[in-house]
């Protein structure tokens, strides 16, 4: 088997193992989770007009962004992609809007798309598949249309520190968490995205996200998550904001 499809094997293993627990372990009734997850869902969809928009999401994992549509917005066609066919038998996503594989392998039941979403999954692309899938996003958005993608965020001081701290937890082993995992995760500068872009797809808007660190959004997660909003209204996007951001959402808008 290549080193890929082992990744690959290895990241759909792992969400297949934990998707039964999943929406309730990241779900609303913890402080930290709620604020990073809804954080990120809200600051995706808060400008966009889906009114009889044809929406993709890669990585739909179990559906947060299809629950979010359902109730908000009136989309005309929606289709959930995931490696994890577990991940999103947990959603309430309607068996035939949902394609299980590698976005560019799939047949799908439009030709493009208006807004292709891809949420919490770079994490797992190297920047090879990071390419193939940029490739394929700008073959699949129809003119216009807006792609809407999230990086784990190099620059981040979060980032940094739990990268130090995933190397006790391995040695260690037996924990659940993603940087403890065998398989490799992977943050990128903004600078690094933008380098990889195809021609046709441009930058518009860049958001930070979430502002806790390590590993105080867990150990003292109200606190944190307070000072990190507060962090969100005073600090305007550039240096010292990305380095207290372990996340960054950027929109990308196809322009022929
Ligand atoms: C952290 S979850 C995010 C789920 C959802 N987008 C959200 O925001 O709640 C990451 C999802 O990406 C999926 N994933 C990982 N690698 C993928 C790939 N190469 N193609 C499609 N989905 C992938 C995982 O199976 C998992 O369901």
């Amino acid at each position: 088997m290549s080193k890929e499809a082992q990744q690959e094997q290895q990241v759909r293993d792992f969400f297949d193992k934990h998707a039964p627990a999943y929406k309730t372990k990241y779900g609303r009734t913890d402080t930290f989770y709620e604020y990073f997850f809804y954080e990120r869902l809200h600051a995706a969809t808060k400008e966009i007009n889906f009114a009889k928009k044809r929406v993709l999401d890669i990585g739909a994992g179990t559906g947060s962004l299809y629950d979010f549509l359902q109730m908000n917005a009136d989309v005309q066609e929606y289709t959930a992609v995931d490696i994890s066919a577990g991940m999103m038998s947990q959603s309430n996503i309607p068996r035939q809007q949902q394609l299980v594989g590698r976005c560019y392998e799939l047949d799908y039941p439009c030709d493009e798309y208006d807004l292709i979403y891809l949420l919490g999954v770079t994490t797992y692309f190297d920047p090879k598949e990071c390419k193939r899938v940029f490739d394929f996003i700008q073959s699949k958005l129809s003119t216009g249309g807006m792609a809407i993608l999230t990086f784990t965020n190099t620059a981040g001081l979060d980032i940094k520190l739990r990268k130090l701290s995933s190397y006790p937890a391995k040695l260690l082993k037996g924990s659940e968490k993603v940087m403890a995992q065998d398989f490799k995760t992977y943050t990128y500068t903004l600078k690094e995205v933008l380098q990889m872009l195809p021609e046709g797809l441009e930058k518009r808007r860049l958001i930070y996200l979430n502002h806790t660190i390590f590993p105080f959004g867990k150990i003292l997660p109200g606190p944190s998550v307070a000072v990190a909003k507060r962090i969100a209204k005073r600090l305007s996007n550039g240096p010292l904001l990305s380095s207290l951001s372990s996340d960054f959402l950027i929109f990308l808008s196809k322009v022929n």
